[in-house]
């Protein structure tokens, strides 16, 4: 039952994703000039709303631009209506709905869904994760200068000792192709997917991640905050990788070199 409520309500933002693309739409700044809301997140988090009150009024719901809705109920949604509204807002189809189902603490449940590449990333706790309803594994890749990786930078770039800036430096020098799509939630699932060996980000909100590090876990992946502890989406680090490299990954970003 819950499954099919996501299915519909990611289905419903991303029908507003692909409904506003490339069209007409506002946008607006919130915290700083290019930290971006449109039109178009507003109406996928409405129509996302609109499915999980009808069939669940007494859920909790933390959603980006409206925040928590509180409830005292055992489950909670935590949902971006358009991860990469920058990209979004600049018609670059990288983007997405991300939906995680939080029970009791503990996240039993997330989706992704990219309308524009027709991409649907899917996992239930301890039942694995799919692409499209096909199962999908991390990478087998072992050794970090070898790998693929991916970040992203926060809008309000906070310049701290191993910093994002600082980490991605040590990475590039070392010539390790590091890219930056732009979307945390697809960042994560590419990284489920394989297509990825690892990814880490300094600052990131539960909405960003929430449905996304379910997805790396249940493909086989490593997921843990900046120190190394049990992942939290509550707090702002993570490094998320196939697990072959965490540890070479977790030394760089604590400061070690390669
Ligand atoms: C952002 C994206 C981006 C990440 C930022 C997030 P938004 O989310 O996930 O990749 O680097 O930290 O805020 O604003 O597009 O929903
Ligand atoms: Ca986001
Ligand atoms: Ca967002």
């Amino acid at each position: 039952m819950i499954k099919d409520t996501l299915m519909q309500a990611i289905e419903a933002g991303a029908k507003e994703l692909t409904r506003y693309f490339n069209g007409s739409f506002t946008i607006t700044s919130k915290a700083t000039i290019n930290d971006l809301v449109t039109e178009a997140d507003h109406a996928s988090e409405k129509a996302i709303f609109k499915v999980i009150q009808d069939q669940f009024p007494d859920h909790f719901i933390l959603s980006e631009e409206t925040g928590a809705i509180p409830q005292a109920s055992a489950i909670k949604w935590i949902i971006d209506p358009i991860d990469g509204t920058i990209n979004f807002a600049n018609g670059i189809p990288i983007c997405c709905v991300s939906i995680g189902v939080e029970e009791n603490g503990v996240m039993i449940m997330g989706a992704v869904y990219n309308p524009f590449m027709n991409e649907l990333f899917f996992a239930e706790r301890g039942k694995g994760a799919t692409l499209n309803g096909k199962k999908i594994a991390v990478s087998d890749k072992d050794d970090l200068l070898r790998s693929c990786l991916v970040t992203g930078f926060p809008y309000q770039y906070l310049d701290t000792e191993n910093g994002p800036l600082q980490i991605f430096e040590k990475l590039i020098r070392k010539a390790i192709p590091v890219r930056r799509l732009g979307s945390a939630a697809l960042d994560l699932c590419w990284t489920a997917a394989g297509r990825f060996d690892g990814f880490y980000e300094h600052k990131l909100q539960a909405w960003d991640s929430a449905a996304g590090f379910l997805i790396v876990e249940e493909a086989g992946g490593k997921v843990t905050d900046l120190k190394g502890d049990a992942y939290n989406p509550y707090q702002p680090g993570i490094i998320a990788t196939n697990g072959k490299i965490h540890d070479q990954l977790l030394a760089l970003v604590k400061g070690g070199n390669i």
